[in-house]
């Protein structure tokens, strides 16, 4: 009985050797599922949930996420992939196959004898090194479309969609660094995944609420709003009492004085600027309510309005359209209001969605993700993801490395170079030896997913 099972006999306690194994085999499946995912020949998997729901993905962090996996060195394995995705958004299958062709490289030497210290000296030794080797490896770039386009290719594997390098360059404004959260990304079950696009402009997934609105304005101004036009309860209890039907209708009336007199305002706004030339649009977004009665007013006066909008969408606006957001009605003037060329209302379904757009400079843009059911949307959604983080990492970083494992083969090559081998010492060269194969395993992977001889991958032997 071991120690550990003395203390809590429930405990399950594995012998050295045997613990070993356990976690090198956990490493070794994971790297087995994920291996046929690499690379844009790798497969798609389908996930099937416990309700029969359907999810197809090549991405290595959305499988890792859905998959439910048990085994602690397996979990820990996944952290670090996700902990890549955190921070690059991309290279999470190449992390687990990398991980475990760094245990199975390990065992080979370990049940040859080698103590595992030793071989994870050499290991940290070729590290440094290996970080060392993709500063002078990597290639110092300015940012150019046609770079970044390939860039997103790479990183996107399947399809290009070049909406992806346009979205962060529009939001792109040197030498600050771009915002990736400025970029909303939408999803329209409509159509096929080709109709993919960049609006340059807002998306709201909602329409105007009247039917007899103008739903398509050009030349508007913008109002963004946070002012209730409803009319609202009070808010304690309190209880009215009346004598005659006249007496109720004047009760009614003074209540919706308060909204007709913010209606009026805003009405009085529009005739302003816009004037009696019927070029000229206004358009009203509010975030909160505005009533039939309210609707009523507003249809009479040619305003396109949009009630209860996300406030997402209300801080979005303002850096989209320009002008600022108003909480009262109090004081509305012209240099408030924002501006773009075309608003207009678009019916798919039930639903409806109203986009603005052919807006002067653009702070924030929208991707509208389209594909014909839901699975393909959530995949493109997690391509998108991934293809506009890469893009990202270009601009911040201003140099890219040659993809396709030939960064690999390169630092492979470096470590096993005469050079290199005179600089460690000892048996911590089996680690070296040992990482310098593992790296490999990416150029293996991605010519064996491409149906190409995997030994091509490395010099032949001397005969
Ligand atoms: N056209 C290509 N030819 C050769 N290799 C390519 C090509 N495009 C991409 N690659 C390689 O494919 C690998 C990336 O594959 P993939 O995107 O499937 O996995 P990942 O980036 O490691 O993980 P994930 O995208 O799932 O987070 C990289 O090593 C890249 O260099
Ligand atoms: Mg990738």
């Amino acid at each position: 009985m071991s120690a550990a099972q003395l203390l809590n006999p429930k405990a399950e306690s594995r012998r050295r050797g045997e613990a070993l194994r356990v976690n090198i085999s956990a490493g070794e499946g994971l790297q087995d599922v994920l291996s046929s995912n690499l690379g844009p020949t790798g497969t798609l998997k389908m996930l099937v949930d416990g309700a029969g729901g359907i999810k197809l993905t090549k991405d290595g962090s959305v499988l890792l996420k859905e998959m439910q996996i048990q085994n602690p060195t397996a979990v820990m394995i996944a952290r670090a992939a996700t902990a890549q995705d955190d921070i690059c958004g991309d290279g999470t299958t190449s992390v687990v196959l990398m991980v475990g062709e760094l245990l199975k490289q390990a065992d080979r030497y370990i049940s040859e004898g080698l103590h595992p210290r030793v071989l994870t000296d050499g290991y940290e030794l070729a590290k440094t090194e290996a970080l060392k080797f993709l500063d002078d490896f990597k290639l110092e770039r300015s940012v150019d479309r046609e770079l970044l386009l390939s860039v997103a290719r790479t990183s996107l594997s399947t399809k290009i969609n070049p909406s992806i390098v346009d979205a962060v360059l529009a939001i792109f404004q040197p030498p600050a660094i771009p915002d990736l959260h400025m970029i909303e990304i939408m999803t329209m079950q409509h159509r096929s995944a080709a109709d993919t696009q960049l609006i340059r402009g807002l998306a709201l997934d909602h329409g105007a609420r009247h039917p007899d609105m103008p739903k398509d304005v050009k030349n508007a101004f913008i109002l963004s709003l946070n002012v209730s036009l409803e009319y609202e309860k009070s808010e304690i209890n309190s209880g009215f009492y009346y004598n005659s039907a006249e007496q109720r209708e004047k009760l009614v009336e003074s209540e919706r004085r308060f909204v007709d007199e913010k209606l009026r305002k805003i009405v009085e706004l529009k005739k302003e600027v816009c004037g009696i030339d019927g070029k000229k649009g206004f358009v009203i977004v509010n975030q909160k309510g505005i009533d039939p009665l309210s609707l009523d007013v507003l249809v009479k006066n040619g305003i396109f309005a949009l009630r209860r909008a996300k406030r997402r969408n209300m801080e979005r606006l303002q850096l989209i359209c320009g002008g600022t957001a108003q909480n009262s009605v109090d004081d509305l003037s012209p240099k408030d209001l924002g501006w773009a060329g075309h608003v207009y209302e678009h019916q798919l379904g039930e639903e409806k969605y109203t986009f603005i757009e052919e807006v002067k400079d653009p702070k924030s843009v929208t991707i509208l993700i389209k594909g014909p059911n839901s699975h393909t949307i959530a995949q493109i959604k997690d391509a998108v993801r991934d293809g506009l983080r890469s893009v990202f990492n270009m601009i911040v970083d201003q140099s890219v490395v040659p993809g396709g494992g030939a960064y690999q083969v390169a630092c492979a090559a470096r470590l096993n170079s005469d050079e290199f081998r005179k600089e460690v010492k000892g048996k911590a060269k089996w680690g070296v030896q040992a990482f310098a194969d593992a790296l490999l395993v990416i150029p293996k992977t991605l010519a064996a997913n491409s149906g190409h001889d995997v030994q091509d991958c490395r010099k032949p032997p001397r005969l």
